[in-house]
């Protein structure tokens, strides 16, 4: 018998595209062929996301799109994997698409879920009964071996790797599904991290991006010492062949803070960029949102940054239409995302997600209207001074890690010949686009910035 052959769709954050990697990986060792169509896929796993209703929307409707393609194929096996399978668990199988059910947590099983769905013909689900409880050491070693076990070089993306420091998050924001979905905070163990960047360097990767939902506030103790985010880029900076170092997503704290920052400022692989939402300006929807500190101090945080890591490229993430938000808060945070002059920001419309205290608690108050008013007006601000930084590059090289071949094609950028538009990406995390050979793709260049747009950098290979 040939192969099954597995297609796999990610709807996620990095955290969520890392497992979706890790799954790729287990399955092709145990000899499941992956395939880019889902016409002749045997299997279709959606790996998702519950951040947002919107997110689980687009996974509904696929899902209704996979139950008319089963019509003609009722072999196919469909699984629903990651965030969303473990907040509806049971409601997801009963959907006549839906063959198994698995959650983030049990990933490691997958490959004998499948078999057992083709041997068995049931449906199957598989997710962490009490979540919000500590996972225990077993689970933990479980889910150690699989991470470790696996190559999880970004396949789409040459000599680029994600790796995840810690798992869950036990800070419970008000409107926040994650710990939740994906359980409490389990930062994995230091050597193990540093193992497995070591296997990604010696297999060529030159760029890693340690992950967890507050990946500044990693630690791990052993015996008498506690290890943080910084020991690890530290330690990570040593290892040959790794040229570049990143790490999301921070939350604002003082804890280790003052140490990541020297460790950006000293040593040279670890990249100058710093993902640190605040999601408000408002301190009364700070407070409401359970975020621990209040907007002046934040931008405290950022001006210490900007001290010891005088060229700091800062992004952001904010929340609008939060239960309560008065044109005064929302103002207050057109305000602070003034002030604080990311490169970039994220920018979401409040939705509210059972089971989180904000939905619990409070009234969805804010009218849809509003929330899309004040999402382009903090948008526009914001593309203000994203183009403002941008101009800053004109004339200028950057140093960019080639992506590969642009998805987007854009005009006007310098001639050069016949070669492609190629993508990549700084340190700094600015996109970068320039005309250049496909073999590239993976490789270090310089490029001259000719044209600037709010986003993206145009220019010329040097
Ligand atoms: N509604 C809107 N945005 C949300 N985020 C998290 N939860 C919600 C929600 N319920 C945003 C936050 C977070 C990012 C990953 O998603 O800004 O930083
Ligand atoms: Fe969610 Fe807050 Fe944890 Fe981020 S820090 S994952 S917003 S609970």
């Amino acid at each position: 018998m040939s192969a099954k052959t597995v297609h796999i769709k990610s709807f996620g954050c990095q955290m969520n595209k890392l497992d979706t990697a890790l799954m790729a990986s287990a399955l092709t060792k145990a000899e499941f062929a992956l395939t880019d169509s889902v016409k002749e896929a045997d299997v279709v796993l959606i790996n998702t996301c519950s951040v947002r209703e919107h997110a689980e929307q687009r996974v509904l409707s696929h899902l209704g799109h996979l139950k008319h393609i089963k019509k003609s194929r009722p072999d196919m096996v469909v699984g629903v994997i990651g965030c969303m399978a473990q907040r509806l668990g049971d409601k997801l199988l009963e959907h006549e698409a839906v063959n198994i059910v698995c959650g983030p947590t049990q990933i490691p099983q997958i490959a004998d879920l499948l078999k057992q769905a083709f041997e068995k013909n049931e449906k199957r689900l598989a997710v962490t009964e009490k979540i919000l409880q500590k996972t225990t050491e077993n689970q933990n070693q479980t889910l150690e071996r699989f991470e470790s076990a696996y190559g999880i070089e970004d396949k789409k993306i040459p000599s680029q790797a994600y790796v995840r420091a810690m798992r869950g998050c036990n800070n419970f924001c008000a409107y926040c599904i994650v710990p939740y979905v994906r359980g409490p905070e389990v930062c994995r163990a230091p050597e193990a991290i540093i193992e497995q960047i070591k296997r990604l360097a010696s297999q060529g990767i030159k760029q890693v991006t340690l992950l967890g939902q507050t990946v500044n506030s990693y630690k791990y103790k052993k015996g008498e010492r506690t290890y943080c985010l910084a020991d690890l880029l530290d330690a990570a900076s040593d290892i040959e062949g790794i040229e570049w170092l990143k790490f999301v997503t921070s939350y604002p704290s003082d804890e280790f803070f003052d140490e990541i920052l020297q460790v950006m400022a000293d040593a040279p692989k670890v990249c100058n960029y710093l993902h640190l939402p605040a999601q408000s300006g408002s301190d009364k929807i700070l407070h409401a949102m359970n975020r621990h500190y209040s907007a002046a101090w934040y931008l405290e945080l950022l001006a210490k940054a900007r001290t010891t890591v005088p060229s700091i490229a800062i992004a952001g993430d904010f929340i609008v239409g939060f239960p309560g938000e008065t044109e005064d808060d929302f103002n207050k945070t057109v305000e602070l995302l003034k002030k604080a002059r990311y490169r970039n920001s994220f920018i979401f419309k409040y939705s509210p997600r059972p089971g989180t205290t904000a939905d619990k608690r409070l009234q969805d108050t804010v009218p849809a209207n509003v929330k899309q008013k004040r999402i382009a007006e903090l948008l526009a601000a914001q593309e203000k001074i994203s183009d403002q930084l941008s101009r800053d590059f004109l004339g200028k090289e950057v140093k960019v890690l080639v992506e590969g071949l642009s998805k987007k094609s854009h005009s006007n950028i310098g001639d050069s010949g016949d070669n492609p538009q190629l993508v990549g990406r700084t340190a700094t995390d600015y996109i970068v686009v320039f005309n250049g050979q496909v073999s590239l793709a993976g490789q270090f260049a310089k490029v001259k910035i000719t044209r600037t747009s709010p986003l993206t950098l145009f220019g010329e290979l040097i």
